[in-house]
């Protein structure tokens, strides 16, 4: 039986979800996949947040349950009319008729906070970049999008700490991979440079063996691709990490090992018969992505691609 992947994108307010979410959707064809965001599921509007003293990442302060309901329509491939949050206004709009395409990706604050939800997802991701770069974003973000001062962006961050740190963050033990986008140094943020990437593999999905890139020259420690063990919230986990000056030919060979048995990848990847998707995939002739991403993007890709052969 054929139904619709879900894709999860989890993390706390300006985490980069967005932007990783429309890049996987790129790569899968936009036509292919439906968005949707769960901050449509808040249960008050901004005006009465602020008159009740609630944030917007307090689990009373999304219909959850409706959520979690949709999630499971969804799965099954069956619509759902859903609830539509104006980040402009800060209020509600009218609810939009959704029916899902091949691909589902729900990205959100709260998206692994139930059981019942955390089911319905074919693979789980959670972001989450060093907090002094997410506030950066943040104040970028929301100062230009979103109409606030960054002195009203600093003091709304330091209110909704204590609700990341109760409902937000504690969501990563469910993830299949951790993403953190990091800088490269102290001195050195992402404006001069990539960032770099450093992805936590559960082995709750199968991921692909990276191994040979351990044995080869471009997986030791000195390298600018990495391959470790580690533990993240005590549990054990393989650890891959790719830096932002990795040359083409290391994320290549990376990119090899996903590509091999996915002929849909190998055209993603070929960069020279496929500019579009190779701008995607990383860079042909003008840069639109750093390779970190690129391949987060690739390696989250592969995993949707991969459930599809499972339930085909
Ligand atoms: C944060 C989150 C959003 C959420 C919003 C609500 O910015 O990232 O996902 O919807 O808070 O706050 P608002 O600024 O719309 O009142």
């Amino acid at each position: 039986m054929s139904r619709p992947i879900i894709l999860g994108i989890v993390g706390d307010s300006a985490a980069g979800k967005t932007t990783l979410t429309r890049g996987i959707a790129q790569v899968l064809g936009p036509e292919n996949v439906t968005l949707i965001c769960t901050d449509d599921y808040h249960r008050y509007d901004r005006q009465q947040r602020a008159e009740i003293g609630i944030t917007a990442l307090h689990p009373d302060c999304n219909h959850l349950d409706i959520m979690q309901q949709h999630l499971s329509l969804l799965r099954t491939g069956q619509p759902i009319l859903k609830p539509v949050y104006s980040h402009k206004t800060g209020t509600f709009e009218a609810p939009h008729y959704i029916k899902p395409n091949k691909f589902v990706i729900i990205e959100g604050l709260l998206g692994y906070s139930t059981r019942a939800a955390r089911d319905a997802y074919d693979v789980k991701v959670y972001l989450a970049p060093p907090e002094q770069l997410r506030a950066k974003w943040k104040v970028k973000r929301d100062t230009q999008k979103r109409g606030y001062t960054p002195e009203q962006v600093l003091a709304e961050l330091e209110k909704r700490e204590p609700d990341s740190e109760q409902y937000i963050r504690p969501q990563r033990q469910w993830s299949d991979i951790v993403v953190s986008f990091y800088p490269p140094s102290e001195e050195e943020d992402e404006t001069n440079g990539h960032l770099n990437v450093r992805l936590v593999l559960r082995p709750t999905i199968p991921h692909p063996d990276f191994t040979p890139i351990v044995s080869s020259s471009t997986g030791n420690s000195e390298s600018a691709i990495r391959l470790g063990l580690d533990r993240d919230m005590s549990k054990p986990v393989d650890v891959l990490e790719v830096d932002g000056h990795a040359t083409l030919e290391q994320v290549n060979k990376l990119e090899h090992i996903m590509c091999s048995d996915m002929p849909y990848l190998q055209s993603v990847c070929d960069r020279e018969s496929n500019p579009e998707l190779g701008k995607i995939a990383g860079t042909t002739g003008e840069t639109l992505q750093s390779y970190p991403l690129a391949l987060t993007q690739l390696i989250i890709t592969y995993h949707m691609l991969k459930a599809t052969q499972m339930y085909q």
